[in-house]
């Protein structure tokens, strides 16, 4: 089945994009290549946790690959609503496997499935970045939750790939960079977690290494970062002093660094939670940006936004 993958670069494709009005949902929908014809759904036209709805949809659109964008990505949250997490982010996952790889088994073409995972299936209790073969063993429900959605694509879906990401900001929706811009203009000081790093990624990263892999439809699981380690304090300084030079912001506050105890979550959270982005860069023949220029371009992007509105 997989050798009906199509995979020349030129080749029209269309894609069904699933979580549309996401961070990293909106991202794609703003970056889709030409040749690529995008079909977005959202919770209102296609609810994944609904079976029929994810069949309707692959018969009325046939496409030629599902990038599956939507998620429950509460983390906290999550603690509390574990049924809501799971329908999202494992049962659903489930169907969609199962409805690509029944499609599969009918139809000429063999749909390709690119489905995006997270950080959080680690425990962070590794000192080096963590490879895609690496042991998971997630700490709370959203990144549990998220694993076996993993593994439901693995055990239903051979026309899969899996790209597990971190960290993510963008100009859309709520994330930590929009927080602290916020935050800059309300408070004279902040504390933010010292003893957790990470790779801050913004969704254009991301989302070009999508666009790619849509083209090549590599199977198995892949990690994709912006590139380098910073803690959320770093983060939090980082975005201010960019922030500040664009013009975003008037002034720095202070930042005070945090343990996580002293800033107590419902969930807990990898503490070190950098991923080895080798394979990846290997397949799309190039490095992953610097997650400090990423973030400068992103808020150069936010300023034009902002300034266009
Ligand atoms: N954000 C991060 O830092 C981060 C880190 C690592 C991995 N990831 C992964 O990256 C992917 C994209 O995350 P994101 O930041 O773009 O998340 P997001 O902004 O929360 O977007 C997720 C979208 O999925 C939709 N959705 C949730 N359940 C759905 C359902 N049952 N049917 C249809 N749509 C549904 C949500 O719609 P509603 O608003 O209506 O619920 C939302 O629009 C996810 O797989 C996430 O697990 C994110």
């Amino acid at each position: 089945m997989t050798d009906q993958l199509r995979s020349s670069s030129d080749a029209p494709v269309k894609v069904l994009l699933t979580g549309a009005n996401g961070q990293l949902g909106s991202e794609l929908r703003a970056t889709c290549p030409a040749h690529i014809t995008l079909v977005s759904t959202h919770r209102g036209t296609l609810d994944m946790t609904q079976a029929e709805q994810v069949s309707t949809a692959l018969a009325m659109h046939r496409p030629d690959v599902i990038i599956n964008a939507a998620a429950y990505t509460a983390v906290d949250k999550a603690e509390s609503e574990a049924e809501s997490a799971y329908a999202s982010n494992h049962l659903a996952v489930k169907k969609l496997a199962q409805a690509v790889s029944e499609w599969n088994a009918n139809g000429q073409n063999a749909v390709y499935l690119l489905h995006v995972s997270t950080d959080f299936v680690f425990d962070g209790k590794q000192s080096t970045p963590y490879t895609p073969t690496d042991p998971t063993h997630p700490q709370g429900v959203y990144g549990d939750s998220k694993f076996a959605g993993e593994q439901a694509v693995q055990a239903y879906c051979p026309t899969a790939g899996i790209v597990r990401t971190a960290w993510l900001y963008s100009v859309y929706g709520n994330n930590f960079v929009k927080t602290i811009l916020r935050l800059a203009s309300e408070r004279d000081a902040l504390g933010v977690v010292v003893d957790q790093v990470g790779s801050p990624t913004w969704t254009r990263t991301l989302a070009d290494t999508l666009w790619a892999f849509v083209v090549q439809k590599p199977l198995g699981i892949f990690h994709c970062s912006d590139n380098g380690v910073a803690s959320w304090y770093d983060f939090a300084i980082a975005i201010q002093e960019e922030a500040l030079a664009l013009g975003l912001i008037k002034k720095l506050i202070p930042v005070t660094p945090l343990r996580t105890e002293e800033y107590p979550t419902p969930a807990r959270r990898p503490a070190f939670s950098v991923l080895d982005k080798r394979t990846t860069e290997d397949r799309l023949g190039y490095k992953l940006p610097y997650w400090r220029n990423s973030l400068r371009e992103m808020l150069m992007e936010l300023k034009q936004k902002t300034t266009t509105v």
